[in-house]
């Protein structure tokens, strides 16, 4: 039995979570026991709670209950809660997810204790290294033993950093991306429900889904205010689901709420799923909302000068439009829908793939 301790404590990770901790309590089983780790990163009802129980994500067997602070108070007490916790169980690998310094303090403490890591999302680059994310990209992906790359862009990105497989102990693989697999997945489940977000919202399909929270843009109020200008030139109605981070920074320099756009607070996964599926089109600086656009079929308009997912933009589907209000609404007046989708994420199996790829390194 090969015993995983997994790393979350953000609101994209319950998401990939949901599809490995599901894979492991199904058909492996009898091959692998997890032990889930919540650093406590986020901790709002809506922020975490709804997405184990949409997710039907198993409880934490551990929570950290770190909370919010600077990166590195939170990260240095993740890192002390964390090494514990390793010390206690000693696992035959750590599995962290994405990102985030959840995900660094994660893949430090394991790696400090030669517990082999294994990263979910390694490869992914924006080549911005003011970015947090960025830099916890750069050195999880160097200190983990098996990288589980998306994408054929994130195997090229390691390549070109010397992580390589079969070199210096690397095992890099291409799994494709378990976000496709939790869209599919729950997709079936929203299709079927009564009563959703968009009747109670009173929507008819014509309106455009907003996110946003990179620190890039809700701490820089001139980019701040250059995507609210262009967001609410729009001629369709939007709905904007708040991020904590976000609905902060509105409150304390007075942003005046657009007539067109409705602020509401963040949404729990189902009512995400028929959001992005029952709009026009998405509006977002958000990793994971960009490449469930292109899930949906929905043409993508991201308010970021770089993106990590770059084939959605070679496909047509993706703009860049930066924090520049006129290239904002001058996108979001003919949002683009080519004709053709490729498989650029796997087959949607992709959960399966990579508890075979960890058992096959180990
Ligand atoms: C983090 C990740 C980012 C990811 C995002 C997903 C890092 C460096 N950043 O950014 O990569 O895209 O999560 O959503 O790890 N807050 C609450 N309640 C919560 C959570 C946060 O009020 O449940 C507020 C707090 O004021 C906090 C702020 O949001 O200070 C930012 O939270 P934090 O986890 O530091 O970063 P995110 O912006 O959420
Ligand atoms: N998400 C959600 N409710 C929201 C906003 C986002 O369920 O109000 C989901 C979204 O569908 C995706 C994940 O959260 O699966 C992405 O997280 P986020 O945008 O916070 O982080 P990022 O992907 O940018 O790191």
């Amino acid at each position: 039995m090969l015993r995983i301790t997994t790393i979350v404590g953000a609101r994209p990770q319950f998401v990939k979570a949901a599809v490995i901790s599901r894979v492991i309590r199904e058909p492996f089983r009898d091959r692998v026991s997890e032990f889930l780790i919540h650093t406590g990163q986020h901790y709002d009802e809506n922020m975490s709670d709804v997405f184990f129980r949409d997710m039907e994500i198993p409880q934490p067997d551990l929570n950290l209950q770190i909370g919010s602070g600077s990166h590195g108070e939170t990260t240095g007490k993740m890192l002390i809660g964390i090494e514990a916790a390793l010390l206690a169980n000693r696992p035959d690998l750590l599995l962290v997810y994405g990102d985030t310094n959840s995900t660094l303090a994660g893949a430090l403490a394991a790696s400090k204790l030669h517990i082999p890591v294994a990263h979910v999302e390694a490869g992914l680059r924006s080549f911005n290294r003011q970015m947090p994310e960025e830099q916890n990209r750069i050195v999880t992906d160097h200190l983990s033993r098996v990288l589980l790359c998306p994408t054929s862009a994130a195997v090229k990105n390691l390549a070109r950093e010397g992580v390589v497989e079969g070199e210096n102990g690397y095992r890099v693989f291409r799994t494709g991306d378990v976000m496709l697999d939790a869209s599919l997945f729950y997709r079936e489940r929203v299709a079927n429900r009564s009563g959703g977000i968009v009747s109670t919202l009173g929507l008819s399909g014509d309106f455009f889904l907003l996110t946003m929270h990179r620190a890039e843009n809700t701490d820089d109020p001139r980019r701040l205010r250059a995507i609210w200008e262009g967001v609410s030139s729009s001629e369709i109605p939007g709905v904007f689901p708040v991020h904590p981070r976000t609905r902060k920074v509105i409150e304390q320099i007075g942003l005046r709420p657009a007539k067109n756009i409705t602020l509401i607070d963040p949404v729990g996964y189902h009512d995400m799923i028929e959001l992005e599926s029952s709009c026009r089109f998405i509006v977002t600086d958000s990793g994971g909302v960009q490449k469930e656009a292109y899930f949906f079929g929905k043409p993508c308009i991201t308010l970021r000068d770089q993106t990590e997912w770059v084939e959605t933009v070679e496909a047509g589907w993706n703009v860049l439009a930066g924090a520049d209000s006129t290239t904002i609404s001058q996108a979001m007046k003919r949002p683009i829908a080519p004709k053709e989708q490729p498989p650029l994420y796997g087959d949607g199996n992709s959960g399966r793939e990579i508890v075979q790829a960890i058992l096959t390194a180990l």
